[in-house]
């Protein structure tokens, strides 16, 4: 059984007094302990957030949205090294979201380097992968997700360091939630596609975490998690409540 994850990605948001407000709020939260809770701030908010996170004892990992694809310290002026981020406590990264490919036109080739750094550093990976809506009006959803997982098959491991998320483009910050089975069915088909890859038997391809992305509520985080192939969630918007986000963990539980 895959334990669940329900993980915040608080995007470019918040700010010093937000960000305190949201920590102090999920303290006030009764979050599971049969689930993963890992938030994700911006990089000037992750010391505060990890910070505040062991001050008050909360069982939440903290995460941050991007790294640099070269894997040490060095003349990349603006960039941020994954060594960088593991040595301020961080235990997580966010891959190849689709807010990074499309504003910064980040190529497979990029997101499989700043994989390999994330490893080489020690920090688990949530990879994001996700179809527009015209591919999924095209019928290619699986087809584009298999194509964009290619980029980190090589560093697939047993060791449970890389979480797959599935974030349908068209249902990003849209209020548009796919449909749980139309959710099952890309998941289901990531599962297999892994097994075709690594082998039906392969620890990874059983432990393998599927998150579902895109425009995830506690109206609708149930439905969602009750499929057999989703293991949580990857929220944007709702993360931004500790309410609404504890209430999501809730669900996973
Ligand atoms: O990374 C999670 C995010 O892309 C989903 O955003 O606002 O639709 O939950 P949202």
């Amino acid at each position: 059984m895959r334990r669940p994850l329900v993980a915040g990605n608080w995007k470019m948001n918040g700010t010093r007094a937000s960000v305190a407000e949201l920590v102090s709020g999920l303290r006030k939260q009764s979050l599971p302990e049969q689930v993963d809770v890992v938030v994700f701030p911006g990089f000037l908010h992750a010391d505060q957030v990890l910070t505040s996170i062991r001050s008050l004892d909360l069982s939440v990992g903290v995460g941050v949205q991007d790294c640099s694809p070269d894997p040490d310290c060095g003349a990349r002026t603006g960039e941020i090294s994954a060594h960088q981020i593991a040595d301020l406590g961080c235990a997580w990264v966010l891959v190849g979201h689709s807010e990074r490919r499309t504003f910064w036109s980040e190529s497979d080739e990029v997101l499989t380097q700043k994989c390999r750094a994330a490893q080489q550093a020690g920090l688990k990976i949530v990879f994001c992968v996700g179809e527009t809506l015209e591919q999924r009006e095209s019928g290619i959803s699986l087809a584009v997700v298999e194509q964009q997982l290619k980029a980190v098959l090589p560093l697939l491991d047993a060791h449970e360091t890389v979480v797959i998320a599935y974030e349908p483009i068209w249902a990003i910050g849209t209020g548009l939630t796919a449909q749980p089975n139309q959710v099952q069915e890309i998941h289901a088909g990531i599962r297999a596609w892994l097994a075709r890859c690594l082998g039906a038997g392969s620890a990874t391809v059983k432990n393998m975490r599927i998150l579902y992305g895109g425009s995830v509520k506690a109206a609708n985080a149930c439905e969602l998690f009750a499929m057999p192939d989703v293991d949580g969630g990857l929220i944007g918007g709702a993360s931004l409540s500790a309410d609404e986000f504890g209430a999501i963990c809730r669900a996973a539980g």
